[in-house]
């Protein structure tokens, strides 16, 4: 097939990749593009590369399954420095043809290449990872994505539907995800918790368990990584951590419980997102673009593993206390002499602390 449309190359870590011309240079890039890139996801694809490193061993097979022009698949493969028997997917027949350039462009000559949907793939095959980057919701690949995954191996999992998995629409938020949600000032973790809770819910019905490696919000989306764990045990300890989280608006309370109180937001996943074990071993590539923004990421949320309440934001209590905003390193200071306090990854005025409302209340005065 000869391409319509016309092309470019862009560098991403050590990978040249052929992409659209016309894709934007920053923000979110759109579905009706003839074959998706978004530049603004190399943080996503770099984060990729690093982990998957790390994680996976000599001779994995790996599934790019929307892989578009694949920009993820060939990028592991060609970055990884370990065998990786590399499988990318896409039902768009030009996103195909990108795909196939872009694997000779980087000289790997033995990766196989479909033209399917997804979801016919996961019901016949099997991996050791795979990664389901879709626009917008990941649904409608569960559960047989759990199922496609070999045990012990990993599932990588986008959503961009974030006003939804977030909660903040509500009925959306009920039909796609079956969480019972309102909107808070921390949605992006009640997005983030809700993924890994919907995976390990679709994983238990197939007796499957599974474990976060790494969970984050960014940019305008959520991503997990879980370890997959078969077997109906692995599966009941796995649902022991769902629970719910309890937010009071007045007092701005709020607190992750295994049992559902009026108003709850859950089913959710109230155990930690991350794994600080993983994490703290993880050697990031100093070839990567985005190198330091996943070094202050890692370090983030190695520190919100401490932790298991939902962020609080400065301007929450600047807000409630009618007093100015205090800066972030006066207040950690205050903070971690009562107790722990710490930054996290999802934004610059969040943090996480063991203190009591009315003791962050204190620390602003
Ligand atoms: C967001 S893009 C993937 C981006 C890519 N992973 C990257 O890092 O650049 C989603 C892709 O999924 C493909 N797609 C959507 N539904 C599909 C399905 N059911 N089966 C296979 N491919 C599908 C689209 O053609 C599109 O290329």
């Amino acid at each position: 097939m000869t391409l319509d449309f016309s092309l470019t190359i862009v560098t991403e870590g050590m990978t040249r990749l052929i992409v659209p011309a016309d894709h934007c240079s920053s923000g979110p890039s759109s579905a009706s593009m003839p074959v998706f890139y978004n530049p603004q996801m190399e943080f996503s694809r770099d984060l990729s590369v690093a982990l998957l490193s790390n994680i996976l061993r000599d001779g994995d097979s790996f599934l790019d399954g929307l892989a578009a022009a694949g920009s993820r698949g060939v990028r592991i493969a060609r970055e990884c420095d370990r065998r990786i028997g590399l499988h990318l997917n896409d039902s768009n027949p030009r996103a195909v043809e990108l795909i196939r350039k872009n694997l000779e462009l980087n000289g790997i000559d033995d990766a196989s290449v479909t033209e399917a949907d997804l979801r016919q793939i996961l019901l016949t095959d099997s991996f050791d990872c795979i990664d389901i980057d879709p626009f917008g919701t990941p649904v409608h690949f569960f559960p047989m994505a759990i199922g496609a995954v070999r045990n012990h191996g990993v599932l990588c999992v986008t959503a961009t539907d974030t006003g939804t998995i977030s909660g903040i629409f509500r009925n959306a938020c009920l039909r796609k995800y079956g969480c019972r949600a309102s909107r808070t000032p921390f949605a992006h973790e009640i997005g983030v918790r809700n993924l890994v809770g919907f995976i390990a819910r679709e994983a238990a019905k197939i007796d499957v368990g599974m474990s976060p490696i790494v969970s984050f919000y960014a940019d305008h989306y959520v991503r997990t990584f879980v370890r997959i764990k078969k077997g109906a045990k692995e599966a009941d300890r796995t649902i022991e951590k769902l629970g719910y989280c309890c937010f009071d608006p007045v007092t701005l309370d709020r607190t992750y419980s295994s049992d559902r109180a009026e108003g709850g937001i859950g089913p959710i996943w109230i155990d930690r997102t991350s794994d600080p074990q993983t994490l703290g071993e993880l050697r990031i590539p100093a070839k990567l673009g985005t190198v330091d923004r996943i070094i202050d990421l890692k370090e983030n949320l190695v520190s919100e593993t401490r932790m298991n309440r939902p962020f609080f934001n400065i301007d929450e209590f600047s807000r409630k206390l009618k007093r100015n905003p205090i800066s972030m390193s006066v207040l950690l200071s205050r903070l971690n002499e009562i107790g722990f306090a710490t930054r996290t990854h999802f934004g610059p005025k969040t943090f996480s602390t063991s203190g009591s409302v009315e003791e962050i209340s204190k620390a602003f005065h």
